[in-house]
């Protein structure tokens, strides 16, 4: 309870700042931000995946899963604003115009990934083993890459 509502406190931290930052950055500096927060994502879930092929360390998880869930929960729709729906410049993007415009099916997914986020997270307190983060971990990678099938190109 005490990681969800310190999750929650984060996010909407991070979310209030964010937003007045995204308002200052540029097209260009838009698509490096969401593509750097993406990598760290990345990044976040590859240490997961080795805990659980590996040694289990709870703590590694559990701030790998924070670190995943409080960059679900920062408001990344922000950086996609106008003019970063292609590549500017030497600014390569990889993101599919349907995200623009299918603004339903957008927040669909959108919802799902941070539902997701935020239960591996809590379920990643309070993990003793492996088994106990299994499921939530692979309900996390679908929600990635529901959002990637639809809305990014190959
Ligand atoms: C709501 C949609 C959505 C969700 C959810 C999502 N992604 Fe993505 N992802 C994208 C889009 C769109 C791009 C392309 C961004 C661009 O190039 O501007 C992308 C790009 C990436 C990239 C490449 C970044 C780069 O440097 O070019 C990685 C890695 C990635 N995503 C991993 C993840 C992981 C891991 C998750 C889940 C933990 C995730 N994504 C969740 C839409 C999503």
């Amino acid at each position: 309870m005490n990681k969800l509502v310190s999750i929650a406190a984060l996010s909407l931290t991070v979310a209030a700042t964010g937003n007045a930052a995204a308002e200052q950055l540029k097209p260009e500096e838009q698509i490096l931000t969401r593509q750097a927060g993406y990598t760290f994502m990345s990044w976040n879930m590859g240490k997961i995946k080795a805990n659980l092929e590996g040694d289990f360390s709870q703590q590694q998880v559990a701030a790998a899963a924070n670190a995943i869930a409080g960059i679900a929960n920062s408001g990344m729709g922000a950086l996609y604003g106008p003019g970063t729906d292609k590549d500017i410049g030497d600014v390569k993007t990889r993101v599919k115009p349907e995200l623009f415009t299918e603004q339903e099916e957008v927040g669909k997914v959108a919802r799902n990934f941070i539902q997701a986020a935020n239960n591996m997270a809590e379920v990643a307190s309070m993990a003793e083993s492996q088994d106990d983060v299994k499921a939530a971990f692979g309900e996390l990678g679908e929600s990635c890459k529901a959002c990637h099938d639809k809305f990014r190109k190959d």
